[in-house]
């Protein structure tokens, strides 16, 4: 059993999102792989460097969805963002500064901000998005084209 393992309430998209927080959750794991194995500060900090990268990637396309849903809770969602990215630095630096105690708390850190930003905070959007049969129709150019067909 994975350290943080998927589970069915983490589902928000079933899409880009959802597969976002699934490669983060791997990040994680191999994080607390490295760290529980004593590997040593360069394995580490690239590692954490990798997360950080792609949290980054991750929220400014979690934030366009958001935005192109028109979602309410856009400004204050975006600020849990900058908060976390503002906190794994600091993590970061205390873990480069030499802290033992910082390297074994990394990956349980990050493994309960994700999945309760997950649970509490990203869930909220899944009511702003269309039901997924409607997004495929749409996708598939469907909506729409049946019109051109009636007058002849
Ligand atoms: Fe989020």
């Amino acid at each position: 059993m994975a350290y943080f393992e998927w589970a069915d309430d983490l589902v928000i998209d079933q899409g880009l999102i959802d597969q976002d927080h699934r490669h983060l959750i791997e990040l994680v794991n191999t994080l607390h792989t490295a760290t529980s194995q004593g590997c040593g500060q360069e394995v580490v900090g690239r590692l954490l460097q990798a997360l950080t990268a792609y949290t980054q990637e991750h929220f400014q396309r979690e934030e366009q969805v958001m935005a192109s849903v028109h979602f309410p809770h856009l400004a204050g969602h975006q600020q849990l963002h900058r908060q976390f990215m503002a906190d794994l630095a600091a993590l970061q630096s205390r873990y480069e500064m030499g802290s033992i105690a910082t390297a074994a708390q990394l990956s349980s850190l990050l493994r309960d901000w994700l999945s309760l930003h997950i649970r509490r905070s990203d869930r909220k959007l899944r009511e702003y998005l269309l039901p997924r049969s409607r997004q495929d129709r749409v996708v598939g150019g469907v909506v729409g084209d049946c019109t051109a067909y009636l007058d002849n």
